[in-house]
């Protein structure tokens, strides 16, 4: 794999890139996705390398949370220009980095759908993901999430898989839209044929 980009390096320590939007609060809420991934890349005896692009990805996946999406908008992808104010950020971080000669397309891909999920992540997009949902200073079914936090990171994707049907069963019950990426992310997850056309009876 390539080196490590300095930008990419100087987030596993916490420095965001210049352009970053985030507010205190923000801030402290990447520390501690930062010191999950931390720890679970530490378990896990993952390569000092692929530790820094763990820890890295959790103070740059909200690095323009604090950024108005009118702003955010026209910088990304033109396929993905139509999606959601509340989504955009990610999206947005990702062009960025990229401009910034980031080349590492799992990291980009992980900081780009950290919000919805895509069947392409990796095991550091998949743990972005679940560490996001899983901080701790959010409060959301503390002791459900308790356990799952226990669990990681060896039960990376059935995490993974528990996280990502309680987002989708949220939104089905609130009667939101569940957008293609997170169906995709589902369906990657639990294996099989998904779209195999039910038998007649
Ligand atoms: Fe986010
Ligand atoms: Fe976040």
């Amino acid at each position: 794999m390539s080196r490590i980009h300095p930008l990419v390096k100087k987030a596993s320590k916490g420095k965001l890139p210049e352009w970053a939007k985030v507010s205190k609060g923000r801030y402290a809420h990447m520390e501690r996705v930062a010191a999950l991934l931390e720890e679970w890349a530490r378990a896990a005896d993952l390569s000092k390398r692929e530790r820094q692009r763990w820890v890295a990805l959790g103070y740059l996946h909200d690095a323009l949370k604090g950024a108005s999406p009118g702003v955010l908008r026209p910088g990304v992808r033109k396929d993905l220009r139509g999606l959601p104010d509340s989504v955009l950020h990610g999206p947005a971080a990702s062009a960025r980095l990229e401009e910034e000669g980031v080349e590492d397309q799992g990291l980009l891909l992980a900081v780009r759908y950290h919000t919805l999920g895509h069947p392409s992540l990796d095991d550091a997009g998949k743990a972005l993901y679940v560490a996001d949902f899983l901080d701790p200073g959010r409060n959301l079914r503390n002791s459900w999430r308790a356990g799952l936090r226990s669990r990681m990171p060896g039960d990376l994707d059935e995490v993974t898989r528990e996280v990502v049907g309680a987002r989708v069963a949220h939104l089905i019950k609130k009667g939101r839209p569940v957008l293609p990426e997170t169906l995709a992310f589902w369906n990657s997850l639990v294996g099989g044929e998904p779209w195999a056309p039910v038998s007649e009876a």
